[in-house]
């Protein structure tokens, strides 16, 4: 049995129960996934042939310490870095290095900025100079299968009516969805119940509940779904190498839909892709 339960009266720990926020955490994660947006905003202008990941990373953090936030994967788990960069058949959790980008990558930016105890969690992807039309292509599916998701969204919805949109539109586009990650609660913690699928069944899953704050972040394959995770402990790659993409927005259920915390102040929610 599901519980949820007042975000002011809980324990800021995973208890599996999912938390209801109410306007005092509407608004502390307004602002965080604020950060985060204009740093992914401001990443646009920085991709392009000859960057390297690590200059991408430095300058999250540095943009992070800016705007009195801090990059909440910094030594979450292991892991060193203030963002993920996740390049072309890497699925998620590309870990930055020395590596300079090369015209025709596709690369996912996610940036987790941590301000006043709350988290705002987003990714875009961004190409390096042109890149080709199948690439392209992948793009445009995969955003479109964040926002389909996020359309899903509203009180008395299960949680699985996102997965079937997002499964959906993937499948019919000739694509597939990564079971192997999920979205998932966000608010006071990085990590919170529920996961959230990006496959499923609109009768599947919890109920949604207006104040339930959670990512929608959808991995879209041009190939096969399967991943796999190198000896490092973190990048996953797809393993019939074909390319991967993913979006990620952090939002909000409201009376009759959703907020979208994480939007581009800038409207740049899909650089380098037509209007
Ligand atoms: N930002 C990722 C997410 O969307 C999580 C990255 S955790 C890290 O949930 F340790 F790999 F950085
Ligand atoms: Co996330
Ligand atoms: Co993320």
């Amino acid at each position: 049995m599901v519980t949820y339960l007042e975000a002011e009266l809980a324990p800021v720990k995973n208890t599996g129960q999912i938390r209801l926020y109410g306007e005092e955490g509407f608004e502390g994660m307004r602002k965080a996934c604020r950060v985060t947006a204009m740093a992914l905003d401001e990443l646009v202008g920085m991709v392009r042939p000859g960057v390297t990941t690590n200059e991408i990373d430095k300058f999250v953090f540095e943009f992070g310490m800016d705007h009195g936030a801090i990059p909440a994967t910094l030594n979450y788990r292991g892991y060193t870095h203030s963002c993920c960069t996740s390049i072309n058949h890497v699925v998620c959790h590309g870990i930055p290095n020395d590596k300079p980008l090369r015209e025709g990558e596709i690369v996912n930016i996610d940036v987790t900025y941590v301000l006043d105890g709350w988290h705002g969690d987003s990714s875009r992807m961004y190409p390096v100079g042109e890149i080709k039309r199948a690439a392209e292509r992948l793009l445009e599916v995969t955003h479109e299968c964040l926002m389909l998701g996020i359309a899903a969204v509203k009180p008395g919805a299960r949680m699985g009516a996102i997965g079937e949109a997002i499964q959906k539109h993937a499948e019919a586009e000739r694509c597939s969805v990564v079971r192997d990650f999920c979205g998932h609660g966000v608010g006071q913690l990085f990590h919170d119940a529920p996961n959230v699928l990006h496959y499923g069944r609109a009768d599947e899953g919890i109920e949604m509940r207006k104040g339930m704050i959670f990512t929608i972040e959808p991995m879209i394959n041009l190939g096969r779904p399967h991943v796999k995770v190198l000896s490092d402990g973190w990048t996953a790659v797809t393993r019939d190498r074909s390319l991967s993409a993913q979006y990620e927005h952090t939002i909000g259920v409201t009376d009759d839909g959703c907020e979208i915390f994480t939007l581009s102040p800038k409207g740049l929610d899909r650089p380098g892709l037509p209007d």
